[in-house]
């Protein structure tokens, strides 16, 4: 019997990862205590999630210890040693902005967890592959010192930059910069996750994820940010923008691309490694011309401020250069990006679950290799299909309405940007 052991089960990308290795045969493990509810309050519960996968997923065994408890940990893995093949950590106190609220949970989840899971691995499944979901935070605020140049919607790196073409690759120094207290958590993991590599010679590998997005997300104001803003665009809630004028850049990578990538990794595992893992050229957005597509789709204005106050530590540019992990591995390539979202393709975005975070899953094509106008190809979209599911039930009948009446084209009623960011950077 081939196990996989997935952490977080029951979050975007565990789920996913649930979904895509049961489909390759396999039987999973599944550990999630359901701590996003605690995060974030009930909205972003991933209960729902964790329902849903006993009840399809052909020998799926849910577990719901703590990552942090080590007995409990160590008994699971005990009980399936050496036929562990792969596990896939993506359990995590997720949102920088929540750990400065309690910084020992943050740390203990995030940094103790992973060495847990780690020790647990090194004992009793030694030779699997161990894949962490890492981020791009562990960079900390290292890429707002790039020289950036402000277009029309969105922050840009200048033309002569090594980065413009590619993005930010893994050379970046993980020094000399603000993290969040989120980014240093999640960087003690990715270090000891490297190390279990070079140190035991173990299968680890850290992908440090950019904006990861799609139909099993559990959106919420502090986590999951494509998410929550189609939710606020779909029921009507104010959204605020916080910093850079709503022009600060994300690349998205969809979560079946990434899952994909992890099993990519899994048929030659190369111990220590680290990827950049996000959308780079191929799909990002900024805050701006995410907001734009959410008003295409729905045909309805969304209510946005723009804050002056920008987050600590938040991005004002980030592209992954996703070159080492294709030169590594040729045969993976992206599957998801919005020159694909045609209303055919936009439907298989939420084979399982018809949640507005489907619409989460679109991406953009940068400006500077396509046009800008990513609305263009998704103005034959019918959002109400993708909103039938577990949404639905839960809009009143002013959000309902909102939907079913006829599109209008798009005037913007965002509020003018306050913030005093125009500089260069
Ligand atoms: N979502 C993003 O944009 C993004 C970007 C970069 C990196 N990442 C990383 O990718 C990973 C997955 O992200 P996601 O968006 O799927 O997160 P998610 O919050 O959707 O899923 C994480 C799951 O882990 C569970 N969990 C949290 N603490 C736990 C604990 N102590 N014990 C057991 N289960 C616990 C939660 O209940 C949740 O279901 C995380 O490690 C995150 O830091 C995410």
């Amino acid at each position: 019997m081939s196990i996989a052991i997935v952490t977080g089960s029951a979050g975007l990308i565990g789920a996913e990862a649930v979904r895509f290795l049961s489909g390759k045969g396999m039987h999973i493990v599944g550990i999630d205590n359901n701590m996003r509810k605690e995060f974030f309050g009930d909205d972003a519960s991933t209960e729902w999630s964790r329902r849903q996968l006993e009840e399809t997923i052909p020998h799926y065994r849910h577990h719901t210890t703590d990552i942090r408890d080590q007995a409990g940990v160590e008994e699971i893995f005990a009980q399936y040693g050496s036929e562990v093949e792969m596990i896939v950590h993506t359990a995590a106190q997720p949102s920088h902005d929540w750990a400065a609220r309690d910084p020992h949970t943050d740390f203990t989840v995030n940094a103790n967890g992973t060495l847990t899971l780690l020790e647990a691995t090194r004992k009793f499944s030694p030779r699997a592959s161990f894949i962490f979901t890492s981020t791009n935070k562990v960079y900390g605020d290292n890429p707002n010192k790039l020289p950036l140049d402000e277009l029309d919607t969105r922050w840009e790196v200048n033309e002569s930059h090594e980065y413009f073409e590619h993005g930010i690759d893994e050379w970046m120094s993980v020094d000399h910069t603000k993290h969040s207290l989120f980014g240093a958590s999640k960087l003690a993991a990715d270090a000891m996750v490297q190390e279990y590599g070079r140190y035991f010679g173990m299968n680890t590998v850290c992908f440090r994820g950019g904006c990861l997005t799609g139909p099993g997300h559990s959106g919420t104001k502090l986590h999951g940010f494509l998410s929550y803003l189609v939710k606020c665009a779909v029921t009507g809630t104010p959204y605020t923008v916080f910093g850079y004028k709503g022009k600060q850049v994300r690349d998205n990578i969809h979560s079946f691309d990434l899952v994909n990538m992890f099993w990519h990794y899994h048929q030659a595992p190369r111990p220590g490694e680290v990827y950049n893992a996000g959308g780079g050229r191929h799909s990002n957005c900024s805050m701006k011309e995410a907001i734009a597509v959410c008003e295409e789709m729905t045909g309805q204005p969304m209510s946005v401020t723009y804050s002056g106050d920008s987050r600590i530590g938040d991005h004002i540019w980030y592209v992954s250069d996703t070159r080492k992990f294709q030169r590594h591995f040729p045969d993976w390539s992206y599957q998801y990006s919005l020159r694909y979202n045609r209303r055919t393709r936009l439907a298989q975005f939420s084979p399982y679950s018809e949640t507005p975070a489907c619409l989460a899953s679109v991406s953009f094509r940068s400006p500077c290799y396509s046009p800008p106008a990513p609305s263009l190809e998704l103005r034959s979209i019918r959002p109400r299909s993708c909103f039938r599911g577990r949404l639905w039930p839960t809009l009143n009948s002013a959000s309902r309405r909102r939907l079913s009446t006829t599109r209008s084209p798009i005037h913007s009623t965002s509020t003018s940007p306050r913030s005093t960011h125009t500089s260069r950077r």
